[in-house]
C-alpha cells in the first residue's frame, strides 16, 4: 500500500489531473463513491460537516451520494466563502438538489443530537496551522456528541497533520477514517491511535501502476509480503537455502547467540553455523540443528586463521547480538567483514545488529567495508550512535534521515520501533505489525535470525528485512490476543506456522 504525506497527495492529484487528464471533479466523485461503500446500508440520518477546501468538497459529494440513495441527509456548512472550485461546485449541487444546509454554529448541537452518523470533512491534508476559533468550537462539539453515534472522517480526522500525525491544537476523534490512495505517514504516529479509529484506504479511480512512479514509500500489507514470496523448487537441496554463519553471544550472553541461531533455523535456512565461545555447550541443546564453530577467546589469532575457511564457505553472515565490545569481539568482527566474496564467487551478505552496530558507530572506515551487501538493524539509540544525531532529531525527520544514511553508506537500514522502517535509500517500507509487548530482551536477536535466514533463502536484502520485520511483528500481534507477554522463544516457536499463513 502506498504511503504518503500532504505533498504526496498533491503530487498524485496533480498527476491525475494534468497528465492522466482526469478532471478533478471526477476524482472527487470517485472518492465520494468509494467512501459511501463503507457505510452500512441500514444507516440513515446523516450529518455531513464540511469545510471550504477539497476535503469539504468530498463531504458535499458524499452528501449527494447518500441523498441520491434516499437517505436522510443534512449538511453543516462551516463557510461558503473562499471555497475551492470543486467544493463550490458540489456545494451548489447540494443546494440545487434541496439537501438541507445549515450554517449557524448555534444550530450544531441540535443537529448533532438528531443524527446517527456524523461524516466530517472539515480539514484534510490542507490543514496548515493550529486550529482556533469557530473550527475549534465545532470540533469540540463533534467530540462531545460522539458517544452514541458513529463519527466518520474523510481522508484524515480534522486536526491531524497528515505528514507527522501531530495534533494541530485539537482533532476530531473518529471511529472510522476513510482515507484516499495513500496510507498517511501521520497515521504512524502512535499518539493519535485513539483519533483514527479504524483506518480504511480507498481508491479514487486510479490504478496503482499509473502512479507508483510518484511514490516510493509503502505501508507493508499482508498482500505485499505475500507477493515477495519465493516458491521453493521441488528439486532443491539444503545448499539452495543458504549457508548462514552467525557471530552472536559471548560469555554471559550465550542466550543471544542461541536465539539468533534458533530463529534462523526455524525460518528455514539451509545450514546454520554459530561462532561461539568454546564453553557454550548450551547451543547444541537449544538448537541441535545448528553447527558450532568454537572460539577460544584466550587465543584469538589461532581462531582467526581457521575462521577464514568458514567465511569463504558462507553466503550470509549475521553479526552482533551479545558479542560485546571486547578487543576479541572486534577482531572477529573485522575478520568477518574483511572478505567480500565467498568461494563460489558470490558476495557474502551481512546482517549487522546490536554490538556490531556499536563497533561500526566508532569507525566510518568499517562502514565503508560493508557497502552494497548489508542490512543494519539498529533501534533508535543505536541509530543515534551511528548517525550522531540525537534521538529527538531523528524522531522529527525519521524517514529522511534513515534514507539519507542508507544512501550515503549503501546499506539497507531497518530502523526498529513502532512501525519499523526499512529503506534502501530510495524505497521505504513502514511495517504494519508489532506491539509494545515485544519490548523485551531477545526480541531483536530473534529478528536478526529471521532476516539472515531469509537472506540465505535468496530473498534480496530489502525483502529479507521487510518480510522479517512483518513476520516478527505479526507473530507477536497474534500471540498477544491470547497471552499477556510475548518473548523471543514464543515468537520462534511460531515462525514456521505464521510463514505458512503469510506466504500461502
Ligand atoms: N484554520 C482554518 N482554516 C485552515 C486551517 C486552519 N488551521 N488550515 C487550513 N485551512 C484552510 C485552508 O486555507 C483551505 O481553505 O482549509 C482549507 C484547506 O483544507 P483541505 O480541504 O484540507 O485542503 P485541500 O488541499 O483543499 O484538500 C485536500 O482534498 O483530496 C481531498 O480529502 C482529500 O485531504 C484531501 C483534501
Amino acid at each position: 500500500m502506498l504511503l504518503g504525506g500532504n505533498e504526496t497527495t498533491k503530487k498524485i492529484d496533480s498527476f491525475a489531473i494534468n497528465e492522466l487528464k482526469i478532471p478533478s471533479i471526477v476524482l472527487m466523485e470517485n472518492a465520494a463513491i468509494s467512501f459511501v461503500k463503507h457505510i452500512d446500508e441500514n444507516e440513515d440520518n446523516f450529518l455531513i460537516i464540511c469545510g471550504k477546501g477539497n476535503n469539504g468538497g468530498d463531504g458535499y459529494a458524499i452528501a449527494r451520494q447518500l441523498f441520491s440513495k434516499g437517505k436522510n441527509v443534512k449538511i453543516f456548512c462551516i463557510s461558503n466563502e473562499n471555497m475551492s472550485n470543486d467544493c463550490m461546485i458540489n456545494y451548489k449541487i447540494c443546494k440545487n438538489m434541496g439537501i438541507k444546509i445549515f450554517y449557524k454554529t448555534e444550530e450544531l448541537d441540535k443537529l448533532l443530537l438528531d443524527c446517527n452518523v456524523v461524516i466530517e470533512g472539515i480539514f484534510g491534508t490542507g490543514l496548515n496551522s493550529e486550529i482556533k476559533g469557530i473550527y475549534r468550537e465545532i470540533i469540540e462539539k463533534i467530540n462531545t456528541a460522539s458517544n452514541n453515534k458513529a463519527i466518520y472522517s474523510i481522508d484524515i480526522p480534522s486536526g491531524i497533520n497528515g505528514d507527522n500525525g501531530e495534533i494541530m491544537g485539537i482533532s476530531v476523534k473518529a471511529d472510522i477514517t476513510i482515507s484516499f490512495v495513500t496510507y498517511k505517514k501521520g497515521f504512524l504516529n502512535s499518539k493519535i491511535k485513539d483519533y483514527l479509529g479504524k483506518v480504511i484506504i480507498e481508491n479514487i479511480g486510479l490504478n496503482e501502476t499509473n502512479i507508483n512512479h510518484l511514490v516510493k514509500e509503502y505501508y507493508l500489507t499482508p498482500d505485499m509480503v505475500k507477493s515477495f514470496h519465493i516458491k521453493r523448487n521441488k528439486d532443491s537441496h539444503k545448499g539452495d537455502f543458504g549457508k548462514v554463519l552467525i557471530f552472536a553471544g559471548s560469555s554471559g550472553f550465550y542466550g543471544a547467540g542461541n536465539i539468533v541461531a534458533k530463529s534462523c533455523v526455524r525460518t528455514g535456512a539451509g545450514l546454520t553455523t554459530v561462532i561461539t565461545d568454546k564453553n557454550n555447550f548450551s547451543l547444541n541443546v537449544f538448537v541441535p540443528e545448528a553447527m558450532s564453530f568454537p572460539i577460544n577467546f584466550d587465543n584469538i589469532n589461532e581462531n582467526l586463521e581457521k575462521l577464514e575457511n568458514e567465511i569463504l564457505n558462507s553466503d550470509i553472515i549475521a553479526i552482533g547480538p551479545g558479542i560485546g565490545k571486547s578487543k576479541q569481539a572486534f577482531l572477529i568482527f573485522e575478520k568477518l567483514i574483511s572478505i567480500e566474496k565467498n568461494n563460489k564467487g558470490n558476495t557474502i551478505k551481512l546482517i549487522l545488529d546490536a554490538d556490531a552496530l556499536n563497533l561500526l558507530a566508532e569507525s566510518r572506515e568499517l562502514l565503508e567495508k560493508i557497502r552494497n551487501r548489508s542490512v543494519l538493524t539498529p533501534h533508535l539509540v543505536e541509530f543515534s550512535r551511528l548517525t550522531r544525531f540525537s534521538p529527538e532529531v531523528i524522531n522529527k525527520n525519521k524517514f529522511e534521515i534513515a534514507k539519507e544514511f542508507s544512501r550515503k553508506y549503501g546499506i539497507i537500514l531497518l530502523l526498529k520501533g513502532k512501525n519499523t522502517i526499512i529503506t534502501n535509500g530510495e524505497e521505504l517500507f513502514a511495517n504494519s505489525t508489532g506491539n509494545s509487548h515485544m519490548a523485551n530482551g531477545g526480541m531483536g536477536d530473534c529478528l536478526t535470525g529471521i532476516i539472515c535466514s531469509l537472506a540465505g533463502q535468496k530473498y534480496d536484502l530489502m525483502k529479507s528485512a521487510s518480510i522479517g520485520a512483518y513476520l516478527h511483528g505479526k507473530i507477536a500481534d497474534e500471540l498477544v490476543r491470547r497471552q499477556y507477554t510475548v518473548n523471543a522463544t514464543d515468537v520462534i516457536d511460531n515462525i514456521s506456522k505464521y510463514m505458512n499463513k503469510i506466504f500461502r
